[in-house]
Parts: C-alpha cells; sequence; structure tokens
C-alpha cells in the first residue's frame, strides 16, 4: 500500500449502517459480543462447540493453554468432523435439502442432497480403507473444483486421517515437495479438468512428480486414485494407478463414522512464508470445525434453510476448507460451487451463476470485483441479481472504490458486505463486521469477532493509539488456531511466537484502529507478496530464478498492481556468459516460463527486469523497498545506506 493510499484510507467518510429488516432477522445481535466478553474466550467457545456440533464424547475442558504457544481446545471431547457435516443433517431430517450445486466450467452441472452427498463420502470411505487408509495417514489431494474434491476431504476426515489439498494450478515440483514433507501414502487426483474454456490435464504432473528422484529416492505414494473428469488420454502405472469410478463401484454403500479426539489432526495445508520452503500449517478437528462453523453461521447471517450460499474460492486454499467445505456444509448450508473461470464463456457468467441458483450469500475476492469493475457495470446489469441479501470479501484489503461498486452493483445499493481478515494459519475468520450489528465503514475489516482478541502493537507490544500504524497481534489462543508446522514445530515457534513471546501471535500484517475502534489493515509487513487474494513468497520466487542456469542473482518485490493487488516484479542479474546469448526480452521471457513451471503459474513474474545490479546495503541486505519504487515508477526513495549510491541510477537507465 503507498503513501497515498493509507492517506485515502484515513480520509473515508462513508458509513452504511445494516438495514432495519436485515437487523431484525440477523442471525448474529449484538448480544453475542456481550456474551463473549462476560463469558470469556473459552467459556464462549465451549458453548459455540456444544451448541453448533455433535461430540460422540462430550469434552470437560475448554482450552488447555499449559504449554503456550501449543494450545489444546476440547482436548477429552470426541467426534467425527464428516458426520457433523453430513450424517446428522440426514438424521435431522434434512436429507433432501441440497448441499451443493455443482457447476462444471462447460456448462455441466449436478445437484446432491445432503442424503446423497453422505452416501458419497461413505463409499469413499469404506474405498480409502480399502486401499490401506487408516487415522493419521496423510492423503494428498490435486483435483479440480469437482464434486469429487468435497467427496475426498470429507471421506479422509470422516477416516480420521489428514488431508493436504494442492491447488490444481501447482507443478509438478510443487507436488513433490509437499507429498515428500507430508509423507502421503495415496494422491487423488483426476485426468484434467476445465479452464478458461479449455481442458487442461492434471495426471502428468502427478506422475512426473512421484517419478524417482535424481538420486533414486522414491516417494511415499504407493497408491494414485484418478477421477475421470475429461476423459483426456492418460499414462497409466499398473499396480499403482486406480480408476476412482471404477474401484468405488465395488465398495459397501454402509460406513459408520467413528469418533475421534478433538485434536485428531484434520488436515495440512501449505502456504507462503518469508522462506523458500512452504510451510504446512496444521489443523486440527474440534476447534477448527467450532469456529469454522460458528463463523460461516454468523458472519455471513446464514439460514440453512433459505439461503444459497457461494464461495468462489478453489478448495486448494484455506478458504475453500473453511468456507466451501467445513463450514457451510457443518451448518447444513445449501451450497453453489463452480469449476472454472469467471468470464468462461462470456463475461457474466458468475452473475448468470447467481441468477441461475438465485444465490443470496456471495464471498469472492477483491481482484474479482477490481476485474469486474473494468469491464463494466452493463455486465452484471444483464442478470437477476436480486437474490443477493449479503456480499463477503476475503484475501486481501478492498479498496473503498471496489467495496462500494461492490456494493451498489452487485449488491443493488442494498446488501451489507462483510470485508473478513484471516489466514490459513487462523483457520477462520477473526475480524470482520457482524453484518446485522455492525455500521460498515468501506476498506475497514472492522472489529474482531465475539471471542476473538486482537491488538494493534509497536515493536515493544505496546499498544498502538488511534491512527498510529503497528502490527496486527491475537493476544488469545482460540479455538481454529494452527496447531502446528507439519513437522517443523521450532519453524513454528519462530515464526509465529517468537517476536513477542509464545502467548502473542504475530500475524505478520500491518494494521491501525481508527478512533472508533476499527481496524484498517494495512498489508504484510514481511516478504509475504498477496497476489490476486494468494500469498506468495518473495524468497521462494527468488530462489526458483536462482535454480536457472541464466541467473547469477535476483530479487522479487510485490509491486502493486491496480487489479491484483500487487505483482510479482523480478530483477535478475544474469550470468555474463548466457545474458549475451539471449537478449533481454528472451531471457526474460524464458525466466517467466521457468518460474510458472518449477512453482505455477499464480507465480509468474509479471515483469522480469535484467539489471547489472542490485541495491544492497553496507552489509549486504537487498534493498527491496527501492526496486519497489522502480517496479511501481515513483520517484526513488533514500538510497544514502547503500553500499554504492550509484546503484539505483544504473538500474533505472537499464530500464529505460
Ligand atoms: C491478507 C486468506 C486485508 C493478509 C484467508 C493475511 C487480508 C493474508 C484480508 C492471509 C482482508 C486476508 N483484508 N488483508 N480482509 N484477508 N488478507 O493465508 O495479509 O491465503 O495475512 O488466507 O491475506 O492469506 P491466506
Amino acid at each position: 500500500m503507498t503513501a497515498d493510499d493509507i492517506d485515502n484510507l484515513l480520509h473515508e467518510a462513508r458509513r452504511f449502517p445494516p438495514p432495519a429488516d436485515f437487523s431484525q432477522n440477523a442471525v448474529a445481535t449484538a448480544e453475542l459480543y456481550e456474551k463473549a466478553r462476560s463469558e470469556g474466550g473459552p467459556e464462549f467457545w465451549a458453548g459455540q462447540a456444544r451448541d453448533l456440533l455433535h461430540w460422540h464424547k462430550p469434552f470437560t475442558t475448554a482450552l488447555d493453554w499449559s504449554n503456550p504457544p501449543f494450545a489444546k481446545w476440547f482436548d477429552d471431547g470426541e467426534l467425527n468432523v464428516a458426520y457433523n457435516c453430513l450424517d446428522r443433517h440426514v438424521l435431522a431430517g434434512n436429507g433432501d435439502r441440497v448441499a451443493i450445486h455443482w457447476e462444471g466450467e462447460p456448462g455441466d452441472s449436478k445437484s446432491f442432497t445432503y442424503a446423497e452427498l453422505t452416501a458419497e463420502v461413505k463409499k469413499a470411505a469404506n474405498l480409502l480403507t480399502a486401499l490401506g487408509v487408516e487415522q493419521g495417514d496423510r492423503v494428498a489431494i490435486y483435483l479440480p473444483l469437482i464434486p469429487e474434491a468435497v467427496i475426498a476431504m470429507l471421506a479422509v476426515a470422516r477416516l480420521g486421517a489428514v488431508h493436504s489439498v494442492i491447488f490444481g494450478g501447482f507443478s509438478a515440483e510443487s507436488i513433490r515437495s509437499r507429498v515428500d514433507d507430508a509423507g502421503a501414502k495415496l494422491v487423488i487426483t483426476a485426468d484434467g479438468g476445465y479452464r478458461k474454456g479449455k481442458s487442461f490435464p492434471l495426471k502428468p504432473a502427478v506422475d512426473k512428480a512421484l517419478e524417482p528422484d535424481a538420486d533414486g529416492g522414491t516417494s511415499t505414494v504407493s497408491t494414485v486414485l484418478v477421477v475421470k473428469r475429461t476423459g483426456g488420454d492418460v499414462d497409466w502405472h499398473d499396480g499403482r494407478d486406480l480408476w476412482w469410478d471404477e474401484e468405488i463401484a465395488q465398495v459397501d454403500a454402509e460406513h459408520e463414522a467413528k469418533p475421534f479426539p478433538a485434536e485428531n489432526p484434520l488436515f495440512i495445508l501449505y502456504t507462503s512464508g518469508t522462506t523458500g520452503k512452504p510451510k504446512g500449517i496444521l489443523h486440527s478437528s474440534g476447534g477448527y470445525l467450532t469456529q469454522a462453523s460458528f463463523t460461516h453461521k454468523t458472519v455471513f447471517d446464514l439460514k440453512p434453510e433459505e439461503d444459497v450460499y457461494w464461495s468462489t474460492a478453489d478448495v486448494g486454499w484455506i478458504t475453500g476448507h473453511s468456507y466451501v467445505v467445513y463450514g457451510p456444509l457443518a451448518n447444513g448450508a445449501t451450497e453453489v460451487i463452480y469449476e472454472g473461470t469467471p468470464d468462461t464463456p462470456h463475461p457474466g457468467r458468475w452473475w448468470e451463476i447467481v441468477e441461475k441458483y438465485k444465490v443470496s450469500i456471495l464471498y469472492a475476492a477483491p481482484t474479482a470485483i477490481r476485474t469486474f469493475m473494468k469491464l463494466g457495470r452493463q455486465i452484471p446489469q444483464e442478470f437477476d441479481l436480486s437474490s443477493l441479501r449479503l456480499l463477503g470479501s476475503v484475501g486481501e484489503p478492498i479498496n473503498p472504490e471496489a467495496w462500494v461498486w461492490y456494493r451498489d452493483v452487485i449488491g443493488a445499493g442494498t446488501t451489507p458486505i462483510v470485508d473478513t481478515w484471516w489466514q490459513t494459519e487462523t483457520g477462520a475468520i477473526m475480524i470482520s463486521a457482524l453484518p446485522g450489528v455492525t455500521t460498515l465503514k468501506p476498506g475497514s475489516a472492522q472489529v474482531a469477532i465475539p471471542g476473538i482478541a486482537v491488538d494493534v502493537v509497536d515493536e515493544r507490544l505496546r499498544s498502538a493509539g488511534p491512527d498510529q500504524g503497528g502490527l496486527l497481534v491475537i493476544t488469545q489462543p482460540w479455538p481454529s488456531m494452527l496447531r502446528g508446522i507439519w513437522g517443523d514445530p521450532e519453524r513454528f515457534i519462530e515464526t509465529y511466537w517468537s517476536k513477542f513471546g509464545p502467548t502473542t501471535y504475530f500475524a505478520g500484517d500491518g494494521a491501525r484502529f481508527d478512533k472508533d475502534g476499527d481496524i484498517w489493515l494495512l498489508g504484510r509487513v514481511d516478504d509475504v507478496m498477496n497476489v490476486s487474494g494468494h500469498r506468495l513468497s518473495t524468497a521462494e520466487i527468488e530462489s526458483s530464478l536462482v535454480s536457472h542456469p541464466m541467473v547469477a542473482e535476483a530479487a522479487v518485490v510485490g509491486a502493486s498492481d491496480e487489479t491484483t493487488g500487487q505483482a510479482v516484479v523480478a530483477f535478475v542479474i544474469t550470468r555474463a556468459s548466457q545474458a549475451d546469448a539471449a537478449g533481454a526480452d528472451d531471457a526474460a521471457a524464458v525466466l517467466r516460463a521457468h518460474v510458472a513451471a518449477q512453482i505455477g503459474a499464480i507465480a509468474r513474474p509479471r515483469q522480469v527486469f535484467i539489471v547489472s545490479e542490485l541495491p544492497k546495503t553496507r552489509s549486504g541486505k537487498i534493498m527491496r523497498r527501492l526496486l519497489r519504487d522502480v517496479a511501481e515508477g515513483r520517484e526513488i526513495g533514500d538510497t544514502t545506506t547503500l553500499a554504492d549510491t550509484q546503484v539505483m541510477t544504473i538500474i533505472s537507465q537499464t530500464m529505460r
């Protein structure tokens, strides 16, 4: 965020109180804050856990925080996560309610009632059991956004096993490192999926990922289950590969969900950190499901009998875990899931889907909103969006202009917007308006939800005053907090709990409170970029660049971008011999493609500049701030701490 942006935010004066009829019928009222305050976090959450979930064995203690930062919630309780998302709704007489309206990109569609989805998950659980999956085993899932992705996640959860969903846009290398790190024994994938009007293959990346490496090291995976989606050709590895549909046709339909301890691991989800290696964020069962369910119900004002809810996220991201799979299904919601891109086959596809299914609650990312804004209001205006009554935003700060456009054009000038701040690590929403209670301010995520305690502090943990920027911290444990980084407790402590001690979670975001106590997020304070709401690490992209023989040194920055929030911009010094061989444009194109192949298309730099020097301090640290100035076309800031003060002049000249 630039100083101008922050200045604009400071002067944002528009206010939107909740519509009276919305407040009157709202799920969450102002008393919820009072209740959480008077009861205190653990007791408040214990009450929610009892109200919202079915416990096979009730818990007696809410929180064990005797060994921070390692928390245990509802520790002696037992539950089955999948049972909570499926069977209990059927047993309660809601088996005929639609759980999922799934829409494929080519226009095929399919709906599953809760009874049907439960039946599918039971079969899948039997299949996984037949393939040797047991409690605690890790299963990697690399699928397009098709019903089997949800079914596979729930089947793994049903067995008390641990899923690691790998976004379908990631490369073979990314799959391999995640499969190895988690020690997965099974991978569930598909022949391919549909995006931007075309089919794309998925299985070749899995095949490549599972090949023995250069040292002959083999992967831990013994079975690959393949869902047929596109009907495209696939290479087949006898003895390892199995077709999902053929296998599932042979298993028993009945499956009893067994209870597992509340702290049984539920999933690992890899996310970018400040070093090159992605972190396997670990979440467990009871606390996670409690907060996912609570926030989905209160922040989205869910009325499961009436609403049609749609989160546009892919299950490869945390939003897809908490607000496509676990939150909505635990709450018995009817939801829409869409496989493809927003502009296929026409730029109104999302709005056509809203009209078709009468979507009432829509949860999307600011990048998408800004893209639609550019295309113009006439596109959404061709569709009937009158079913919408609540809009949500997630993943990055939403600028006030996009917020107001979203409300006016998509929300008919009346729907509340909930701007929800949270992270892969927090597991569920932490800061958000409650739509029936809060007077909304465009651009502010507003306040911690009931039961959550946050602060904005300086480097010495002193609370920052109103309108003073600082670091966002979470000061009390929360039920859906990450339980660790898979296989690396030291990195867990070091990353989140070393800056301020073991009871204060450091989120990595800058923030400020305004005079009313509302929170404004100011972007990451570390070397994590946010591109279209997806986290990318500068270090990971730099190490990918230097792995190319042409590259001697690389520095990556997140430059602000009108549509994607930030964009990846790389500055590269090539090896003399190689640089001459390829022209600068060719070299840049090769390196952009190299990063996309190594990490995935989302990491492809918007620009690669071939430069002769990088700006460094006398101690050799790259001054990214100056590179960001260049990348954003700004006047270059203070260069006096550079070892060589001429460097920036040289860089600016080579870029012209
Ligand atoms: C950013 C996504 C401002 C933030 C759920 C955070 C936001 C990172 C918001 C987590 C928001 C997420 N306003 N910034 N409403 N939501 N962020 O793990 O920098 O993919 O630390 O989780 O996204 O990204 P992640």
